[in-house]
């Protein structure tokens, strides 16, 4: 299995770190624009191998060439967040890389499964499957485990227990139009309804919607990694493992929860094939609502991607 992650900034290197420590692939290729940046940091990975008891199988380049043949693709190349802007903001710069990165990209993998990371997430994910014209299953963006993880740690902080015993997971689009769903949440096996009241619940929901920015405004200088990348590598761990894990990811929907053709974060089953299947949780009318809003105002987003073109 042969993994490229394109893009070599604080997410694309933490996640190639990850990649290659976990023994997740074959063959890590880290790729960017800057000369020699992607070379240099793989060779530092690759000299702390011998202390950290891994296969050195990560390597840097500047030419699309050398990612020939990759069966999963990270695309994290594209500006991050500044403090005070939004996700949004990023729209047009980044759709201008993410088109030039992916038409190089698909030129020389062209049967490769691609993980969109480069924000604004949900739009960028569409951007992509239309750049590359892949079957949508082989096209997803990562967000929701992210988001998920960051709510079960708020929570598990706020209940004083270990972040494993938590269970919960957010829908939607990677923004404002994050849907929580508290029915499904539980610590340790308990309904997390049962243990908190509703504004307590209403403000971890709004700690989670704002926790990139929270990031943000402390680093002052970029957006977070840690957590993102950890969240890339769990999908790329079910992906190249065929695991069949369900994951909440941004999948195009095809009539699920009464959405159809957009990308939205759902719960999707992943495996050597991608999106293998986008799984129906029996949502009740409200949060179905709050689903299909996000999937319209990720709609919206996109046209308006359309006329940058
Ligand atoms: P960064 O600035 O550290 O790294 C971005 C890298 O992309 C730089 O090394 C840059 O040289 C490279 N790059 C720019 N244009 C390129 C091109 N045309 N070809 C190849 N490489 C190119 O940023 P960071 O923190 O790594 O974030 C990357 C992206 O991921 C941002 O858009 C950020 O908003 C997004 N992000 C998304 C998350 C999500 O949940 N989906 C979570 C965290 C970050
Ligand atoms: C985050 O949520 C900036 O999207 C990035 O941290």
């Amino acid at each position: 299995m042969r993994v490229t992650i394109v893009g070599s900034g604080f997410v694309g290197a933490t996640t190639a770190m990850r990649v290659v420590q976990k023994g997740l692939a074959d063959d890590v290729v880290m790729v960017d624009i800057v000369p020699d940046l992607p070379q240099g940091l793989a060779l530092d990975m690759r000299e702390s191998a011998p202390i950290e008891g891994f296969e050195p199988n990560v390597r840097g380049t500047n030419d699309y060439a050398d990612t020939a043949g990759s069966d999963l693709v990270v695309i994290t190349a594209g500006l991050p967040r500044q403090p005070g802007m939004s996700r949004m903001d990023l729209l047009g710069k980044n759709a201008g890389i993410i088109r030039d990165v992916v038409g190089k990209m698909t030129e020389h993998s062209p049967n490769a499964i691609l993980i969109v990371v480069t924000n604004p997430l949900d739009e960028m994910t569409y951007l992509t499957s239309e750049v590359s014209g892949f079957p949508k299953q082989r096209v997803m963006g990562m967000a929701g485990v992210l988001d998920s993880s960051r709510l079960r740690y708020f929570i598990a902080e706020e209940l004083g227990v270990s972040p494993s015993r938590v269970e919960a997971i957010t829908l939607g689009s990677h923004g404002d139009a994050m849907v929580p769903l508290p029915r499904q949440a539980t610590v340790e096996g308990k309904p997390l309804t049962e243990l908190v009241d509703e504004q307590t619940l209403e403000r971890l929901y709004q700690r989670t919607r704002d926790a990139g920015a929270e990031i943000v405004a402390l680093l002052k200088k970029g957006s977070a990694y840690y957590a993102p990348s950890a969240a890339i590598a769990q999908m790329v761990n079910a992906i190249a493992g065929d695991t069949k894990e369900i994951l909440p990811v941004c999948a195009w929907c095809t009539g699920q929860y009464g959405i159809k053709d957009v990308y939205v974060g759902v719960p999707a089953r992943l495996g050597r094939a991608g999106v293998e299947e986008i799984v129906e949780l029996d949502l009740n009318d409200d949060e179905r609502a709050a689903l299909r809003q996000a999937a319209e105002g990720i709609r919206a987003k996109c046209a308006d991607l359309a006329k940058l073109a």
